[in-house]
């Protein structure tokens, strides 16, 4: 991201730091998150026009929880903010009083200004504010005021008046009035940058350096029909035109009609090379037998590798990989191995460029999903994928209890389908995370006309979420859940009962297997 003028938030492990940094976005300011440990070398690049220390976990008064280096603070580069954790650790590393349990606040808060800085400005003088702490600064440090208080006395904010500003409230939650006025105050008025950044202006730069990286070799691009990897494509296919090969792999466990979806969207984006593989019968007889789940995705990710590996091997002089990894995949990954347990394995393919040999390119890496979406379509990507929800890498099968078979396939597949036809006919399909079907081995005994037969339950799934770490089911109208049950019940055969999974993440996970 070469010279663009940015904000650095750097990361205490604090829930809102994704959170802060796409704000800054949101307001026309590139950010970018680091760990406290590369806090010196990111300052480094020259572009950084200011720092926003986040909230966490700790306590600053801890042995061993995270700090930056106290010139940083002494001697500002750039101005500083710092937000819960980063304004106790402000108050606390220059000089001021931190104390724990003096009052404790959580959600919203009335907070009156006492002394109007420039990050107050055009703040009413009374608003309320989102809390979330145990700790508080009892005094400021020497040289910085207290700029407004909590109605229980606490500090709520405070600044130098020159370089370093601070809240104790959090501003880039939505229940926090104002506070989006607090961040732009920051970098606007604070830091002085120009509210230039937009991901759709960023196409132009990331089909030239895209060119530029590649030069004349080839390059080989997964398409799943998923957002990121077609949009993916559709900058590789503009930077390098035909020197594009894109791989589709029909894995028989794909949704209704992604095929289709697929070779259309490649067509649109004039893709001259697009090698569909039709790999069904494949991962049906791999699958043959095998009910546990891990080893379902253990053997759909070695399968898809081999497939890949097979295809592109049959692409001569082909140097690149383009993948579809956007910014928190990046972050999120980096932090993976500090202590987050091992849920499901999750079968993406990481490790495909170094099998293949291949270089690695990954237009999107600075890009959340939204700004993906915008990217997307700017570029022309069909609405339809713009829009679709996220579909797990091994697909209907963590979708099917037990055993993949070719009539549960079926099943799940044309349940699944009518599910999302329902939802989006209902104008729910953008507020949902995800809605599908899901198929096991359980039957229930169903009447049709005099006779009694055996037929299969479906469970429909819809889910709420953010980022799908946790999840809600959705409580829709029972019209809807109703003609979905009937529809399913009519049009797939070999269904005998529907049910409506109403267990949010945690306990349960999003998909059943
Ligand atoms: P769970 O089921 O763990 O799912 O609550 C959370 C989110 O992750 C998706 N998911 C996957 N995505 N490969 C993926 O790329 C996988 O193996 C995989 N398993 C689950 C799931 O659809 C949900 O959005």
């Amino acid at each position: 991201m070469g010279g663009r003028p940015k904000v650095l938030v750097v990361d205490f492990g604090g829930q809102y730091t994704h959170l802060i940094a796409r704000r800054c976005r949101e307001l026309g300011v590139y950010s970018e998150i680091v760990e406290p440990g590369s806090l010196e070398e990111a300052l480094g690049s020259g572009s950084v026009r200011g720092l926003i220390l986040s909230g966490g976990p700790r306590s600053v008064l801890e042995q061993g929880s995270p700090r930056v280096s106290e010139r940083i603070l002494r001697s500002p580069p750039v101005p500083i903010l710092g937000i819960c954790y980063g304004h106790q650790l402000i108050a606390h590393m220059l000089g001021g009083r931190v104390v724990s349990g003096l009052a404790r606040e959580y959600g919203r808060v009335k907070v009156r200004v006492v002394e109007r800085d420039k990050l107050l400005k055009d703040i009413p003088s009374e608003l309320e504010v989102w809390m979330s702490h145990g700790d508080s600064v009892a005094e400021p440090p020497k040289n910085m005021k207290a700029t407004s208080l909590s109605e229980n006395g606490v500090i709520t904010s405070m600044s130098d008046g020159e370089k370093i500003y601070t809240t104790q409230f959090h501003p880039e939650v939505s229940h926090t009035q104002h506070g989006k006025t607090v961040l732009r105050n920051f970098l606007q008025e604070i830091c002085r940058i120009p509210p230039t950044w937009k991901p759709r202006n960023m196409i132009d730069e990331m089909v030239e350096n895209v060119r530029r990286t590649v030069g004349g070799e080839r390059v080989i691009c997964a398409v799943s029909g998923g957002v990121d990897s077609m949009t993916t494509a559709y900058i590789l296919s503009k930077a390098v035109g035909s020197n594009l090969y894109c791989i589709f792999v029909d894995t028989g466990l794909l949704r209704k009609g992604e095929g289709k979806r697929v070779e259309e969207a490649a067509r649109r984006a004039g893709i001259k090379n697009l090698i569909k593989v039709d790999a069904r019968e494949r991962f049906l007889t791999r699958l043959r037998g095998v009910k546990d789940p891990e080893e379902k995705r253990r053997i759909i990710g070695e399968e898809f590798i081999k497939i890949f590996e097979e295809t592109a091997a049959r692409i001569p002089g082909a140097r690149w990989l383009a993948q579809g990894t956007i910014y928190p995949d990046r972050v999120e990954s980096g932090r993976a191995g500090k202590g987050s347990a091992l849920i499901k394995s999750h079968h993406n393919v990481g490790a495909l460029p170094e099998r293949l040999g291949l270089k690695l390119i990954e237009p999107l890496r600075d890009l959340y999903k939204d700004e993906v979406r915008e990217v997307a379509e700017e570029l022309g990507v069909p609405e339809e994928i713009i829009w679709r929800h996220p579909f797990p890498g091994p697909g209907l099968a963590v979708r099917i209890i037990g055993e993949v078979t070719e009539e549960k396939l079926r099943i799940c597949r044309e349940a699944s389908a009518i599910v999302e036809e329902e939802i989006t006919k209902s104008g729910l399909q953008r507020e949902i995370w995800q809605a599908f079907a899901v198929v096991g081995d359980d039957k229930w005994v169903g009447v049709t006309g005099d006779a009694r037969t055996l037929g299969y339950i479906v469970t429909v799934r819809l889910v709420e979420s953010v980022d799908g770490m946790t999840a809600d089911w959705p409580r829709i109208s029972h019209h809807i859940l109703e003609r979905i049950s009937r529809r399913i019940t009519n049009e797939v055969p070999g269904v005998v009962m529907v049910t409506y999974a109403i267990t949010p993440k945690p306990p349960a996970t999003i998909e059943p297997c």
